[in-house]
C-alpha cells in the first residue's frame, strides 16, 4: 500500500466516533472525510461557473505537447523554484515549470532592485527555458511574484494602500483600476504572474497578515475578488483578457487563512464547515466566475488538517464542485508541514490535488522524489497528467507561447513610462483619499486651513517605509529609507507642499519640537512594518510598554496646540488613550507611496472650501479594549465620519482589559529583530555601527558579519560570525530601564541561541548603564559545554550582571555581546525571563 494511505489508515484508528460516522457517510458517497479533520459536504457549498468555453484547439495543443514530453519534463512542470536558489541553467536542465521571487529574493542578491534589474532577470530565465534543444520541446516559464500592493518589490513602482485600507473605500471600480495598473507594472518587468489577491476574511486582527485582507466582511471580500481578478487578468470575453499588459492572478490562501485560532499565522481554523464555507470561502466563487487562473493553498489547517494536503477541499470542493479549471499552487514549502512530508518530498500534496508545489530552495530534492514517486505509482500517472495539463492550459491561455522574450514585448520596452507612471500614481493617490477613515473630529478641527502654521510630528511624519508596511521592497518592509522610494511622497512632505502653495507654513519635526508655535499639529505615528507571523500579536494593544507616541500627543496638546492624530496601522488596534489625547483622529491604515493623498483630505483649499471629503467607512470594526472579542466594538463596521457630521466624541474609557502579566515586558530581540523601542546595531572596533534591522550586513570594518537563518520559521534568527576579535552586538533602549525589581526577583537575561563554532572561550554578554558603565559576564565556559549546532536558551542571572558592575536602575543597553575571531553564533531571541535550558556561570 502506498505510504500516504498507510499513514492515514494508521491515524484513522484514533478517530473519535463522530468522525467514524462521517467516514461511514463518505463510503455512502454523501460526504468526504479525511483523517483527524472534519467532514466536507460539497453539495452544500456555493457553485461557481468556469467562464471560459470549452476550447478544442487549446486541448489539442495541450495534448500534442504532452505527447512529446518525457516523464522528467512533466515532473519539472510541477515545481516552482525561487530565483535565489536556482540558476537559469538549472531551470533548463530540470525543465522546471515555474520560478518565483520570494519577498527577500532580488535579482543578483541586491537588497532592493530596480525595474531594469528585474527585466534582466526575467529575460535571462526566459531565454534559458526557451533555448533550442533537439531532444526537448521548449516550454515558457511562469514567473510569480508577490505584487500585493502594486509591484512592491521594484524600486520606483507605484505602491497602493495595503488591502485593509482599500476595504474602507467600498469601491470595486477603484480596485479594478489598481489591478490593471499593478498588472501593467508587473508585465513591464517581464514577469507574468502575481500571488494576489489575498481573499482572506480575517476574523482576528492579532493575525500578522490581517492587512492583506480587504475586510472582515465576506460580502465585501467577494465583491473585491471579482474586481481585482478582472483588473489583474483583464475581463473574460474581452480582447484584454490575459493580453500582453495583464498578468495571471492567484486567489489565496485557500482556505480560512484568516480564521485560525487566536489569529495565529499558519495556524489552525477550529471552525464548523458552515463558517468555513460562508465566511472564509466567500471570495472564491466570484474569483472563479471571473476566470482566476491560479489558486494558492494555505499554510494553515482546518480542524487539524493541513490545507496543503486536503483532498476534500482542494479536489472535491474547489476543482469539482466549484468547477475551478486553473492550477492550484502550494505555498512556500508549506507541503513540508504536512504530516509525513518534508520540504523535498510530498506525494500527499500532489495527490490531494495541488498541481504545482512552491519549493523555493527544496526544488531539486522535490523533483527527484516526485519523479521516483510517479515511477513507483505513489503518485498516479493520471494525477500527474491532470496537473501538467492544467499548468500548460494556463500557460497557453496566458499567451506565453506567443509573446516571446520579455525584451521583445512592447510593454517591457517602455517600462520606464509604465513603472511608477503619473497615471498609476494618480490612482494610488485617489485610493489613499478614499480609504482613510475619520474616527473623531471634535470641534470640527478638520479640515485644516492651509494658510496657517502647521507642525507635522511623529515617527511616521516623514517616513515612506512606515507608510507602506510589510511586503515593500523586501519581505518585512524593514531597514528602508525614503531614498529607496524615488517618486514617492511622505505624508509630511505632502502636507508641507500644499500648505506652502496656499501661503501657509509647515515644519516637519519627528519629536514635535518647533521654532515658532504652530496653530495646529498633525502627529503621524503607528505600527512598525511587519509581514506574516512576525506581525502576530498576543492582544490588540498598540506597542505595549511604549507610550512614546501618546506622550507626544499629550505634550503638544498640553501646550495649547490643537492636535490631529494620524494613525498608520495594518489593522485596528486599541488606541483609546491616543484618541482621547487628540482633537481629531484619522485611521490612515498603510497608505503606500502617495502620502499626498492625506493632505488632499486633511487640508481645505486655499479659498476655504473643502477639497475632498472623507469617504472611508470601516471594513474592520475598531475594538473598545485590547482583548479580542470583548464587548461591543468602539466603532462598528461601516463607521466613518464626513465633514458634514458635527458630532463630538466623548472621552473613551482607558481600560485596556489586559492585565500586567499579559503585557510582554523585557523583550529586546524577537524573531531575529530588535523589538519596537529598541535599536539593534552591530559595532566595530572603532565604534562605527550598522543597523541590525536588515540581513545580511557587516560592520564597516568587516569584523562582524550577520545573515538571516531559519529557526522555527523563515528568517526568524540571525547568524553572527566574527572575522576578528572586535565586533559587538548592541541593543539600546529609547529611555533607560529600571530593572531593579526584576534583578531582585531572580529574573535572567535569556538568549535563545545556537553555537556553530567556538574556537576560543573569548565570549561575553553584558548590559550597559550609561557612559562608561557596563556589566560584563564571561560566557565562554558555559557555551563551550553546549552541543554545537543545537538551539538552547542560556540565562544569565541579572544579579550576575549587577555584580559585574551594571547599575540596574539605569539600563540603557539591555544587551551587548562580543566574541573572538572565528566565533559563529545564531541568535533568535533575547528577553528577560525564567524559562531556560542552561544557566550561565557567574564569571566576571
Ligand atoms: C506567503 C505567500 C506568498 C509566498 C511567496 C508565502 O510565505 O504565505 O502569501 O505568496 O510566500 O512569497
Ligand atoms: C515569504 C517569502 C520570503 C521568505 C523568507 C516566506 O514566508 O513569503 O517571500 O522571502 O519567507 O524566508
Amino acid at each position: 500500500m502506498e505510504r500516504a494511505v498507510l499513514a492515514s489508515v494508521r491515524r484513522l484508528r484514533r478517530v473519535p466516533t463522530v468522525l467514524a460516522v462521517a467516514l461511514a457517510c463518505a463510503c455512502a458517497g454523501s460526504a468526504w472525510a479525511v483523517d483527524d479533520g472534519s467532514a466536507v459536504h460539497p453539495d452544500t457549498w456555493p457553485r461557481a461557473t468556469w467562464p471560459l468555453p470549452k476550447d478544442a484547439a487549446l486541448e489539442q495543443r495541450v495534448a500534442t505537447l504532452m505527447a512529446k514530453m518525457t516523464l522528467e519534463e512533466k515532473v519539472g512542470q510541477l515545481i516552482q523554484a525561487d530565483i535565489l536558489s536556482v540558476t537559469p541553467e538549472e531551470v533548463r536542465t530540470y525543465h522546471l515549470g515555474a520560478i518565483l521571487a520570494g519577498g527577500n529574493s532580488k535579482p543578483r542578491h541586491t537588497v532592493t532592485a530596480t525595474a531594469d534589474e528585474w527585466k534582466a532577470a526575467s529575460e535571462t530565465f526566459y531565454r534559458a527555458a526557451m533555448a533550442p534543444n533537439d531532444k526537448h520541446e521548449p516550454i515558457p516559464l511562469l514567473f510569480g511574484i508577490d505584487a500585493v500592493h502594486g509591484h512592491n518589490n521594484v524600486v520606483g513602482a507605484t505602491l497602493f494602500p495595503q488591502n485593509s485600507a482599500l476595504g474602507n473605500a467600498h469601491d470595486p471600480e477603484l480596485i479594478r483600476q489598481i489591478g490593471e495598473a499593478t498588472a501593467a507594472e508587473v508585465r513591464a518587468t517581464g514577469i507574468n504572474w502575481t500571488f494576489a489577491p489575498t481573499l482572506a476574511v480575517p476574523q482576528d486582527e492579532r493575525w500578522g497578515r490581517a492587512y492583506e485582507g480587504y475586510s472582515q466582511d465576506p460580502k465585501l471580500v467577494a465583491q473585491y475578488a471579482t474586481a481585482m481578478v478582472e483588473g489583474l487578468q483583464g475581463k473574460v470575453g474581452t480582447p484584454q483578457f490575459l493580453d500582453g499588459s495583464h498578468v495571471l492572478a492567484s486567489a489565496k490562501h485557500f482556505l480560512a487563512d484568516g480564521g485560525t485560532k487566536n489569529g495565529k499565522d499558519q495556524g489552525d481554523a477550529q471552525i464548523s464547515e458552515a463558517t468555513l464555507r460562508d465566511i472564509h470561502a466567500a471570495g472564491y466563487p466570484p474569483a472563479i466566475d471571473a476566470g482566476v487562473q491560479v489558486i494558492m493553498a494555505s499554510f494553515s489547517s482546518w480542524n487539524g488538517r493541513k490545507m496543503s494536503a486536503d483532498k476534500a477541499l482542494i479536489t472535491d470542493v474547489l476543482k469539482q464542485h466549484m468547477d475551478f479549471q486553473g492550477l492550484v499552487v502550494g505555498d512556500w514549502n508549506a507541503h513540508g508541514q504536512v504530516p509525513g512530508c518534508t520540504n523535498d518530498d510530498c506525494p500527499a500534496s500532489y495527490n490531494a490535488g495541488l498541481d504545482m508545489l512552491m519549493a523555493p530552495d527544496s526544488w531539486r530534492g522535490l523533483y527527484e522524489h516526485t519523479l521516483a514517486e510517479v515511477k513507483a505509482g505513489t503518485i498516479p500517472m493520471a494525477r500527474l497528467d491532470d496537473a501538467v495539463a492544467r499548468i500548460l492550459r494556463v500557460k497557453f491561455r496566458a499567451g506565453l507561447f506567443e509573446q516571446g522574450a520579455p525584451s521583445t514585448q512592447p510593454i517591457v520596452q517602455k517600462a520606464d513610462e509604465v513603472v511608477g507612471s503619473a497615471a498609476h500614481r494618480a490612482v494610488a493617490r485617489r485610493a489613499v483619499r478614499e480609504s482613510i477613515v475619520l474616527l473623531k473630529n471634535n470641534g470640527g478641527l478638520l479640515p485644516l486651513d492651509p494658510r496657517k502654521h502647521i507642525l507635522i510630528a511623529g515617527e511616521s511624519a516623514d517616513n515612506i517605509p512606515r507608510q507602506n508596511g510589510g511586503w515593500t521592497l523586501n519581505w518585512q518592509g524593514t531597514g528602508l529609507k525614503n531614498e529607496n522610494f524615488p517618486g514617492a511622497q511622505s505624508i509630511g512632505a505632502g502636507i508641507a507642499e500644499q500648505v506652502k502653495a496656499a501661503g501657509g507654513s509647515a515644519q516637519i519635526d519627528v519629536d514635535g519640537h518647533f521654532t515658532s508655535k504652530p496653530d495646529v499639529a498633525v502627529v503621524v505615528f503607528g505600527e512598525d512594518p511587519y509581514a506574516e507571523f512576525q506581525g502576530d500579536l498576543p492582544n490588540l494593544m498598540f506597542k505595549p510598554g511604549d507610550d512614546h507616541d501618546l506622550e507626544l500627543l499629550r505634550q503638544l496638546r498640553g501646550q495649547g496646540i490643537p492636535v490631529v492624530a494620524v494613525f498608520l496601522s495594518g489593522r485596528p488596534l486599541w488606541v483609546n488613550r491616543e484618541i482621547n489625547a487628540a482633537d481629531a483622529f484619522v485611521a490612515g491604515w498603510l497608505p503606500g507611496s502617495e502620502g499626498g493623498g492625506l493632505a488632499d483630505v486633511l487640508l481645505r483649499k486655499r479659498d476655504g472650501s473643502i477639497a475632498h471629503d472623507f469617504h472611508g467607512k470601516l471594513a474592520y470594526s475598531w475594538p473598545a479594549t485590547a482583548v479580542v472579542g470583548q464587548g461591543k466594538p468602539q466603532f462598528a463596521l461601516g463607521y466613518g465620519l464626513t465633514y458634514a457630521d458635527h458630532s463630538t466624541l466623548p472621552r473613551l474609557p482607558e481600560v485596556s482589559g489586559i492585565t500586567g502579566e499579559q503585557i510582554p515586558v523585557g523583550n529586546y530581540l524577537d524573531r531575529g529583530k530588535g523589538v519596537h523601542g529598541y535599536t539593534f546595531t552591530l559595532m566595530d572596533a572603532k565604534g562605527a555601527s550598522v543597523t541590525g534591522d536588515v540581513a545580511p550586513t557587516s560592520t564597516p570594518d568587516g569584523s562582524l558579519h550577520m545573515s538571516a537563518l531559519d529557526y522555527k520559521a523563515q528568517e526568524d534568527a540571525r547568524r553572527f560570525s566574527w572575522q576578528s576579535d572586535s565586533g559587538e552586538l548592541s541593543i539600546r533602549a529609547r529611555a533607560p530601564l529600571d530593572l531593579d525589581r526584576e534583578t531582585n526577583g531572580d529574573v535572567l537575561l535569556v538568549t535563545t541561541l545556537r553555537v556553530d563554532a567556538l574556537p576560543s572561550q573569548n565570549v561575553w554578554i553584558g548590559m550597559g548603564c550609561g557612559k562608561g558603565c557596563q556589566g560584563r559576564v564571561q560566557l565562554g565556559k558555559t557555551l563551550s559545554k553546549l552541543p554545537v549546532g543545537q538551539w538552547t536558551r542560556v540565562g544569565v542571572p541579572l544579579k550576575c550582571l549587577r555584580a559585574a558592575g551594571a547599575d540596574m536602575h539605569h539600563i540603557d543597553q539591555p544587551f551587548a555581546w562580543g566574541a573572538g575571531k572565528g566565533t559563529e553564533i545564531a541568535i533568535s531571541r533575547v528577553s528577560l525571563g525564567t524559562d531556560i535550558d542552561q544557566v550561565a556561570e557567574c564569571v566576571k
